[in-house]
């Protein structure tokens, strides 16, 4: 009835051997317990048994995978160290070039999954500074938002204030990409919606968040609560009592390392992830930061974003020139920005693409332009633009680093054009097309 609440009881019967017959009957005594307290004291027993076994496995799995993916990164830096050096030193043409490109890709692609690792392990140096949370949560959310199919919606509710938080934003930014992206990923049929909230929390002394995740308890106090919301798959609790082992994926291109990484971070920021998930009807990951003090102060706020701050970005408008000698980079990057909503026409060389650029004029709202191809490289093409006074913004890309490259540039040229890394993801050829985009359309 209203107003009751059910107590569990331990029910014992005594018979009374002694006890007065009344009616020929034998007298019974009932004896009830309230044992709710004692159940519930088990069931923190459990809890806590449970964590202390997560929390095991988590430090013998990071000690493994840490001390692997250490010794493989000192490894992999050799490798590709040698190989851009062997790169430059090989006259242009020569047969081994390619094969040597190819082993390039494939060690900086090891290279990335190690950092991975590494981050999972705790071991990667993180460089924890106040931040202003709120605009580190808009910067994450535009990298991803051209991520989300056509027929999703990610909604973003974010409040107007947030405390501060201790952290290293590019490690934290990859979290959010992280769980952003594996939100995506559980959506059916690429239609749903995701969802990316966030809010100041209040925890308790006896509240338990990231259980699963073999993270210590934390503090009771102030944090910063970021919700990744789906209405997608949602998780067995088979799956979700693995959802943060190093490799473990139910994905048919996925590597597992996601989730790893990220509560590698999380906890490296005295954090932790909770997750909720039902099967059928979606999941949240919420990542609680320690909150700094209000008044902390943070870094200097971001440039005026060129985009509206929380609507879509502006549909692109031009047409891409897509210079690459390589055909697999060029369909590739074509197949990218036609995915972003960008017209393009591909150019096997410089030559070509200066062709292109002319023909077209006008319309062309970006070059991307390799470094190194036969006929006309990179350098060369820039340096014809330029003698031709033809202004348009270019990004160039190539297998090295954005440092290696700086040097080889004419003076007048750097800082002018955009640059993204091969092998670039499809979020940061679209971030650094939006960047030089942008520029091009302040200056
Ligand atoms: N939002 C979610 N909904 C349903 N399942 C999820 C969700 N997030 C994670 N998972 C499950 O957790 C597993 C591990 O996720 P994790 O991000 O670590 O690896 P992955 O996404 O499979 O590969 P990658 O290394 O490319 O991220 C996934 O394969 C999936 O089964
Ligand atoms: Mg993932």
């Amino acid at each position: 009835p209203p107003g009751r609440a059910e107590v569990p009881v331990q029910v014992a019967l005594h018979p009374l051997r002694d006890g007065v017959p009344t009616g020929g009957g034998a007298l019974v005594l009932l004896e009830g317990v309230d044992v709710s307290a004692a159940r519930a004291a088990a069931a923190e027993h459990r809890a806590m048994e449970a964590r202390l076994v997560a929390a095991q496995r988590y430090e013998s799995l990071g000690a493994l995978v840490g001390g692997i993916a250490h010794e493989f990164n000192n490894l992999l830096a050799a490798i590709v160290g040698n190989l851009g050096l062997a790169l430059q030193e090989l006259p242009p043409g020569s047969p081994a070039l390619e094969s040597l490109r190819e082993a390039d890709t494939g060690a900086r692609r090891a290279a990335e999954r190690v950092k991975q690792m590494l981050a999972y392990a705790g071991k990667t140096r993180s460089e924890l500074r106040p931040l202003n949370t709120l605009a580190r949560l808009r910067d994450a959310v535009e990298l991803v938002r051209p991520l989300v199919p056509p027929l999703a919606t990610l909604h973003v509710d974010l409040p107007a204030h947030l405390p501060p938080v201790a952290g290293d934003p590019t490690q934290l930014t990859q979290v959010i990409v992280g769980l952003v992206s594996n939100a995506i990923e559980a959506l059916r049929d690429a239609h749903g919606t995701v969802t990316v909230r966030a809010h100041e929390a209040e925890l308790r002394g006896d509240a338990r968040p990231g259980q699963h995740a073999g993270a210590p308890l934390l503090e009771p106090g102030r944090y910063v609560a970021i919700e990744v919301g789906d209405d997608g798959t949602g998780m067995t609790p088979e799956v979700r009592a693995r959802i943060f082992d190093p490799f473990f994926s139910t994905k048919f291109m996925g590597r597992g390392l996601g989730l790893s990484a990220a509560l590698g971070i999380v906890r490296a920021h005295g954090g932790t992830i909770d997750v909720e998930s039902e099967p059928g009807s979606g999941t949240t990951m919420t990542v609680l930061l320690p909150a700094l003090p209000i008044a902390t102060p943070v870094e200097p706020p971001p440039a005026p974003a060129t985009g509206p701050a929380n609507g879509r970005h502006p549909e692109p408008t031009g047409l891409v020139v897509v210079a690459d000698d390589e055909p697999a980079v060029r369909s590739i990057a074509q197949r990218l920005l036609r995915r972003y909503g960008y017209e393009s026409l591909a150019a096997a060389d410089g030559r070509e693409a200066l062709d292109l650029v002319l023909a077209h004029d006008r319309d062309v709202a970006l070059l991307l332009l390799d470094m190194t191809m036969p006929r006309m490289g990179g350098l060369e093409t820039l340096a014809e633009l330029r003698r031709l006074d033809i202004r348009i913004p270019v990004l160039l890309s190539s297998g090295f680093s954005e440092e290696e490259i700086g040097p080889h540039l004419p003076a007048d040229l750097r800082g002018a054009v955009g640059f993204v890394q091969k092998p670039y993801t499809p979020v940061e050829l679209v971030a650094a097309i939006r960047r030089i985009v942008g520029i091009g359309a302040a200056s």
